[in-house]
């Protein structure tokens, strides 16, 4: 459906849930009783193109013509949308999901996995916090450099700054799988089960709300940056688009390879705090070769972090928890 400025506001949540969330991160207030979009998003000072914009994108599942959406955003009232939606996801519902976790994994159990867990979502969490600071320092003061009317230089653009972007979005996304992997397969089993699933679903809804936000970032803000670049470029005369990527998820490599035993050595070494360069010498290997059997390890077991591995190498057996360097 195609919503456009007479709708009801409240039509739009009935038809999709996932809407209530962009309404409160535009500032809209609930409570809206029968009135239109363009009265609702009136009486709380927000754009209403640019809600509307936003809020079709989303209905779309992204399928919405980004170009056609771009031309009519207000590229600072968007902005302010995905600043309070950083402000969101680091200050509310990370550690909101962190303090479930808490619960349902008792931490004051002896079990040292649940210590892992945990250590594991805190680095996911410290990632995805990482990430939206820089790009409230970095990408959106550029914005805002534009907005304010200012040229670029040469080295600066928005799809320079969006291709480290774009890479950071890939690995939060392989991160967040990585996540839930580990904790449905390796979770302790006194933990609460039911306060566990409930977490994990939690993550779910987290992780699809957040590429959503990835892709909307991707697609539609650059576009809109893009037009502005070229906007304040033209009127200093007188005065990339980026790769809009349409993954609805990060692609997950299924493999049931067995792991060799170099490579088991390799996942021992390294979750006692050795680097590369104190493998490959301990094993009289080069350090390309370390670098390989790494890889292998990561497309095998689908864990990439240290943090990762530690878990799989204790409950796998490959390790004792005294020789983990926590
Ligand atoms: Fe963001
Ligand atoms: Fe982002």
């Amino acid at each position: 459906m195609h919503f456009t400025e007479n709708a009801h506001m409240s039509d739009l949540i009935h038809d999709d849930y996932r809407l209530l969330q962009v309404i409160s991160r535009f500032g809209v207030s609930l409570g809206f009783g029968d009135q239109s979009v363009a009265a609702a998003c009136k009486a709380s000072g927000v754009d209403t193109a640019t809600f509307l914009a936003v809020v079709n994108f989303i209905q779309s599942e992204g399928r919405a013509s980004v170009d056609e959406l771009a031309e009519e955003v207000s590229v600072a009232e968007l902005m302010r949308y995905l600043q309070r939606s950083h402000a969101y996801f680091v200050d509310f519902r990370l550690p909101a999901i962190r303090r479930k976790l808490i619960e349902a994994i008792d931490c004051s159990a002896k079990n040292q996995i649940t210590f892992l867990i945990l250590k594991f979502y805190d680095e996911y969490a410290a990632e995805v916090q990482r990430h939206m600071e820089y790009e409230n320092d970095h990408i959106h003061t550029y914005v805002q450099q534009l907005l304010d009317g200012k040229v670029p230089t040469k080295h600066t653009d928005y799809s320079v700054l969006a291709h480290q972007h774009q890479d950071n979005h890939s690995s939060i996304n392989k991160s967040s799988h990585e996540l839930k992997s580990i904790i449905v397969k390796y979770y302790p089993s006194d933990s609460d089960t039911q306060r566990l699933a409930d977490t994990l679903m939690d993550i779910y809804i987290m992780e699809e709300d957040l590429f959503s936000h990835c892709h909307l970032e991707d697609t539609l803000f650059a576009s809109a940056v893009h037009l502005l670049e070229i906007e304040v470029k033209a009127k200093a005369k007188e005065g990339g688009t980026t790769d809009n990527a349409t993954r609805r998820n990060p692609s997950v490599e299924v493999t049931s390879e067995e792991l060799s035993e170099r490579e088991k050595e390799v996942i021992r070494l390294v979750v006692r705090g050795l680097s590369n360069k104190e493998i490959a010498e301990k094993m009289f290997i080069s350090a390309n070769t370390v670098m390989t059997h790494r890889r292998n390890i990561a497309r095998k077991t689908q864990i990439h972090s240290p943090a990762g591995l530690t878990i799989y190498a204790i409950v796998n057996g490959l390790i004792n928890l005294e020789e983990v360097k926590l």
